[in-house]
């Protein structure tokens, strides 16, 4: 393959960089500004005449800013000549809107993968995204790689044997089961309630979890409150402690620093799909997910 035209967004250099490295690329130059009403404005310093364009660009906090600059250089692409444009989004924002769970409600999965197409892009890559319908609400390809081999090869040395991997939700059944199949280790599910945005409620527990080691594992730790409230139901239940977390998106908002410095965490490892916590009381371990990326954008 030609070496591809790699343009990052302003949310993430360091995974820009990164992803540029195991390409062996070097990131095309552009610029974001911003005007005085707020409104951004990009300019591609190099130009992907004749070439497929890739736009890395998460969609994290603040979401809108990221996402609209995201458009902006999707199109800045299309306008500039470019065959097609991939946009590399490893956390896609709006992904847990997946369904109306009320009337009144809007999908705001559905709305972001009509913004990406509206713009021009072509294929969607990220990893692994809240809701499997992300690909049903797609227009476009969309790509959903998954960080869970590399989150349980990072925490290679935990004692299989005396592990439970725990799911602390519903949504997380499937990603604890495969988990649990790498493992060759039980699985135990947590029911939960979310309340709010900041708060939820874990009623009941599926599963033995007394005198194992909890590997809880879920796509992200927004607030903290799920983990919290799963942490806490398996403690009453008598496993063993420390608790052990795999998520794939730290974004550590709200309160999880509080949380999480509260609970009997032993290792906490995320993925960098995120830059990296300013301030972090309790020590994270982050797996790099740019190889990842560069395999699929090779593909
Ligand atoms: C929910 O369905 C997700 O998979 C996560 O469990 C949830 O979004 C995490 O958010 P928080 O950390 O705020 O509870």
């Amino acid at each position: 393959m030609a070496a591809p035209f790699l343009l990052c967004g302003s949310a993430h250099p360091d995974l820009g960089a990164s992803l540029a490295a195991e390409l062996g690329v070097s990131l095309r130059a552009s610029r974001t500004d911003s005007f005085p009403d707020g409104e951004l404005h990009v300019r591609l310093e190099d130009e992907p005449r004749g070439e497929h364009a890739f736009v890395l660009q998460p969609t994290f906090a603040p979401v809108e800013r990221n996402l609209i600059e995201l458009l902006l250089l999707v199109d800045a692409c299309r306008r500039s000549g470019a065959t097609g444009v991939t946009a590399v989004v490893p956390y896609l924002g709006y992904a847990r809107q997946d369904r109306r769970t009320a009337g009144g409600q809007a999908v705001g999965l559905r709305v972001m993968a009509d913004l990406m197409a509206a713009a021009g892009v072509h294929r969607v890559v990220s990893v692994d995204v809240h809701s499997p319908s992300a690909e049903a609400a797609s227009s476009t390809r969309f790509d959903d790689l998954s960080a869970l081999p590399s989150l349980v090869a990072a925490l290679g040395d935990l004692p299989r044997e005396r592990c439970v991997v725990v799911a602390p939700d519903l949504g997380a059944v499937p990603r604890a089961r495969r988990v649990a199949r790498m493992l060759d280790a039980p699985t135990a599910f947590v029911h939960k309630t979310r309340l709010s945005g900041e708060e939820v409620s874990a009623s009941g527990l599926a599963g033995e979890v007394r005198g194992r080691i909890p590997l809880v594992v879920d796509d992200m730790i927004s607030t903290g409150g799920t983990l919290e409230a799963a942490v806490r139901l398996l403690v009453s239940h008598g496993c063993e402690t420390p608790v052990h977390v795999a998520a794939t998106h730290g974004l550590f908002v709200g309160s999880a620093w509080e949380r999480l410095a509260r609970l009997p965490i032993g290792r906490l490892c995320v993925t960098d799909t995120v830059p990296a916590p300013a301030r972090a009381p309790v020590p994270v371990e982050r797996v790099p997910v740019a190889p990842a990326l560069a395999a699929a954008l090779g593909r």
